[in-house]
Parts: structure tokens; C-alpha cells; sequence
């Protein structure tokens, strides 16, 4: 059955890393060098990475993703002493092929054969989202992967989901926008979209304006959401 908060939905919009794809894989992969370091690195490398973009988006002092995921792992590498360029260029080259998360590929399937359109719209810049989109094989379920340096400012300003309204020629409330990040679901709902939270990690909601319209804990839960 239809969740009453999403009648009529029309594209489903994908958040890319840490709902797609696997942003800890590329340590994970690198545990042999980095040992008992591998998850703190990996975890403050996406903390500064995120903030990175919301102070870049403040200062009005934009770059794009791949420098800024690159000075985020500059960042993490100093703080737990690791020095080690060989490595920081190996966990950089991983980053363009991180894991997708298993559920993806069958839930696109589904999506796609309902007759829904389906994209990518993320901070990543256009060819980081190209190699990651090539690397798990779902170019040919996707309408489009759409990269916030269009807008040249960083999620969640409204002006990355007005994009995907423009691109996909669909009405915001038409729009399901999935994140696992949970304040980009705020921002998603506060611009207007329905937003499935996908809390694959269990983390507390947001003390934030823009709530999700449903939760959910995989994607394999998307098609009963959108009664399909
Ligand atoms: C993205 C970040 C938020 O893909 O994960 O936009």
C-alpha cells in the first residue's frame, strides 16, 4: 500500500555517498596499511569532508568535491599522524570506485520497470560521480547523475534540489529524494521533496526544520513506500 505521503510520485532521487555507495569501503580496503586506524580515519576523512562543504558554501569560497574530500583526507591523515603520500594517493584512486551498497542495483531495477525516472544528485563532481556510477555498473538505471557544481554551491542549499526538479521536469512533491544523511533529508524536506530517510545506521533524527516523510532502514523498502 501507497504511504500516504507519497501519492504520485513521479522520479526517485538518490542521494550518492553513504546512501550509495559505501563511503567507508575505500579505508576498509586500505585496512592492511592503516590498521587499527582504518575506521577513526575514515570517519573523521567524511566528518571534515562534510564540513568542508558547508563552510566552503558559507564563505562563498566553493570548491569542488574532489578537492575538498582531498583536503578533508589531508586533514584526517594529520590528525592521527599518519604521513604516508603513496597511501593518501591510493585511498584518493579508491574513492572513485567505492562499494555500492547491495540493495541498489535490485531496487533501481524495480523503480525503473514501474516507469519511475530515476537520478543521482549529489556534491560529488561530475566525473568522481561518473567513475562511481561506471564502477557499479548502474549507468543504464539511471536517467541522470546530477553533481551540485551546476549550481556551484553545496547541499543543502535549495538551489542543489531546485536542479533536480529543473533536470528531471518534475514538481518537487513529485519527487522522492532518499538520503541516508539525515540532514540532507532535512534540507530535501525542507525544500519540498518527500523525503525516505534511510537511517541504514541507526542515528538519531535531526533537531532540524524540513522533516522526513517516512524512515526507513534499506532501499528494498522504497517500492512498498511508493506502492509499487
Ligand atoms: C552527496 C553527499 C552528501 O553525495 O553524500 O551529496
Amino acid at each position: 500500500m501507497t504511504h500516504p505521503s507519497f501519492p504520485n510520485i513521479a522520479a526517485c532521487v538518490f542521494d550518492a555517498y553513504g546512501t550509495l555507495f559505501d563511503v567507508h569501503s575505500a579505508a576498509a580496503r586500505e585496512a592492511p596499511r592503516l590498521g587499527d586506524k582504518a575506521s577513526a580515519l575514515s570517519a573523521l576523512w567524511r566528518q571534515k569532508q562534510l564540513e568542508y562543504t558547508w563552510l566552503r558554501s558559507l564563505m562563498h569560497a566553493h570548491a569542488d568535491f574532489w578537492q575538498v574530500t582531498g583536503d578533508a583526507l589531508d586533514y584526517a591523515m594529520d590528525s592521527l599522524g599518519i604521513e604516508d603520500s603513496d597511501l593518501r594517493e591510493s585511498l584518493m584512486r579508491l574513492y572513485l570506485s567505492l562499494t555500492a551498497y547491495p540493495d541498489v542495483t535490485p531496487t533501481l531495477e524495480r523503480l525503473r520497470a514501474a516507469g519511475l525516472k530515476t537520478a543521482i544528485l549529489s556534491n560529488g563532481e561530475p566525473k568522481m560521480l561518473q567513475a562511481a556510477v561506471e564502477s557499479a555498473d548502474i549507468a543504464r538505471l539511471l536517467d541522470a547523475a546530477l553533481s551540485i557544481e551546476d549550481v556551484g554551491v553545496y547541499k543543502p542549499d535549495p538551489r542543489v534540489y531546485q536542479l533536480a526538479c529543473d533536470r528531471l521536469e518534475v514538481t518537487a512533491e513529485r519527487v522522492c529524494f532518499v538520503s541516508t544523511n539525515a540532514w540532507d533529508a532535512s534540507g530535501a524536506a525542507y525544500f519540498g521533496f518527500k523525503v525516505a530517510w534511510m537511517n541504514r545506521f541507526g542515528q538519531k533524527p535531526e533537531r532540524l526544520d524540513g522533516k522526513p516523510n517516512a524512515i526507513i532502514t534499506g532501499l528494498d523498502e522504497l517500492p512498498e513506500l511508493l506502492g509499487l
